[in-house]
């Protein structure tokens, strides 16, 4: 069932009920007016009849039970009865025939105090009031009826009343229900043709924001929020794809000639075994490559890659230390550790152990020739919790300022031409950050003050709290 349909029938369901209760207590209200104003009536009748009778003479009464009594005709035509009668039942005088219009429980309540009811007579009903009266010094029971009809015609002509005006009432008000929901519930339709138009060809459609400053627009400022964020993140996605294969190309391209220049005929086995060994780097190189992206792939899903478990951090950033022995000795770069061993994470140790390389690579390929570069792991309080921080820092260029604020984003580099042909792929920092934030911690850049960058990662000391928090990318 519609929206509109439901709306409409709820309202027109109220209104009928509110219509409803009000037109019956309207009609107990009449109703008890008219009784009480007909018992009004009842009772002045009684009265005088009551008056009447206390002044009557008495006269001799013949003996035995055959009492005559004074019939004035029928029901009378004022529709009003007058009937007196014996406390055992006989009818002394009456406007109604001579039957007794009393039953005789009735007649012994009465002759004990006034008594209202309503009985019938010729099928009419007849509202009578019943009292104990005095007739020539002789105890009898005066009753006088009215007939209900009057009353009876004026809560009919009621009922057909409320009848006519609430139910056009009803009417009119479903109607009007229903227009308003459809005039309500219009934009709504509009906004649902225009999302079925919207693929991912069109991402900078948005939707009419109604002018109502109602729920349908909240909901249509809504939905435009979410259409810029889509589209932010398949620009994203689209940059990200369009980065990865323009720097599969370069490596994959170098890997081709290497290839070609091996197979040229007439090659010694030097120049072999150097193409070969050329070849052998760019594969390595296309690897790495293939597995940070795999990796920021898997973050931005929001895959549980991590098998996380305690870890102890200065033992790691000593194992990334000594293998880079090798790399440092080769420019005479000391790597100077300073590593509170009773640190411990719980995360996963291949994945830190490459923030750590990363840092590393990165700190050792810009610090000068015979400079240190620092590995400090302690703890700091950031964001008012405690946390673990490894900080790797050298004595090289810094970042350049204008490209401190993009370190961490993928395919970032600050000198695009000379690191290509040194570093990576500019990843290396967006892989960092990915780890870092997958276990609910973060990484940062700045510069030394003294020269030099410094680059560190903070983990939460206790369990990670999955990797949805903080997310730069998407
Ligand atoms: N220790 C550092 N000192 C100076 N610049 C750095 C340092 N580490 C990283 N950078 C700059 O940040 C860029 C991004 O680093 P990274 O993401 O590791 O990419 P890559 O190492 O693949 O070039 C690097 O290209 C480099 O210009
Ligand atoms: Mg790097």
């Amino acid at each position: 069932m519609s929206l509109r349909l439901r709306l409409s029938l709820l309202f027109t369901l109220g209104i009928a009920i509110a219509i409803g209760i009000a037109g019956m207590v309207f009609l107990a209200q009449l109703q008890s007016g008219l009784n009480s104003a007909l018992d009004e009536t009842l009772r002045a009748r009684g009265d005088a009849v009551t008056t009447r009778l206390a002044a009557t003479q008495p006269t001799a009464r013949p003996d035995g039970g055959d009492q005559r009594g004074d019939y004035r005709g029928e029901f009378s035509e004022s529709e009003q009865v007058t009937q007196v009668l014996t406390p055992e039942g006989a009818v002394l005088e009456s406007t109604a025939g001579p039957a007794t219009l009393l039953t005789a429980a009735q007649l012994k309540r009465a002759s004990e105090g006034s008594l209202f009811f309503t009985g019938s007579i010729e099928g009419e009903r007849v509202r009578m009031l019943a009292m104990p009266a005095r007739r020539a010094g002789d105890e009898v029971i005066a009753a006088v009826g009215e007939s209900t009809g009057v009353i009876e015609d004026a809560q009919t002509r009621a009922r057909t009343a409320i009848w006519a005006v609430g139910g056009s009432a009803v009417a009119v008000a479903g109607f009007g229900a229903w227009l308003v929901a459809g005039a309500a519930l219009h934009p709504v339709t509009r906004m649902r043709r225009r999302l079925t138009n919207i693929t991912e060809h069109s991402t900078d459609a948005r939707l009419r924001v109604p002018r109502t400053r109602d729920e349908i627009a909240s909901l249509a400022e809504a939905m435009n929020g979410l259409l810029d964020r889509l589209q932010r993140a398949l620009a994203r996605q689209r940059g990200f794809v369009a980065d990865a294969g323009h720097e599969l190309r370069t490596p994959l391209t170098a890997l081709k000639a290497e290839l070609e220049l091996a197979a040229r005929p007439g090659r010694d086995r030097e120049t072999l075994n150097m193409a070969i060994s050329a070849a052998a780097a760019d594969t390595e190189r296309l690897i790495r490559l293939a597995e940070d992206l795999l990796l920021l792939a898997r973050a931005d899903e929001g895959a549980e890659f991590l098998q996380a478990r305690p870890i102890t951090l200065s033992d790691l950033v000593a194992a990334s230390v000594r293998s880079s022995e090798a790399t440092a000795a080769t420019r005479t770069i000391s790597m100077e550790l300073d590593a509170d061993p009773s640190i411990r994470i719980v995360g996963d140790p291949d994945r830190v152990r490459q923030v750590v390389d990363n840092l590393l690579g990165n700190a050792l390929r810009h610090a000068p020739e015979g400079s240190a570069v620092a590995l400090n792991v302690r703890t700091a309080t950031g964001d008012g919790e405690r946390v673990a921080v490894i900080e790797v820092s050298d004595r090289g260029p810094g970042f350049p300022p204008e490209f401190l604020p993009h370190a961490f984003e993928r395919f970032r580099r600050a000198d695009a031409g000379r690191a290509r042909t040194q570093g990576g792929a500019g990843l290396g920092l967006a892989v960092v950050a990915s780890i870092a934030n997958a276990h609910g911690g973060r990484a940062r850049a700045e510069n030394r003050p003294g020269g030099g960058a410094r680059v560190w990662v903070e983990f939460p000391l206790h369990r990670p709290r999955g990797h949805s928090r903080g997310r730069d990318h998407l």
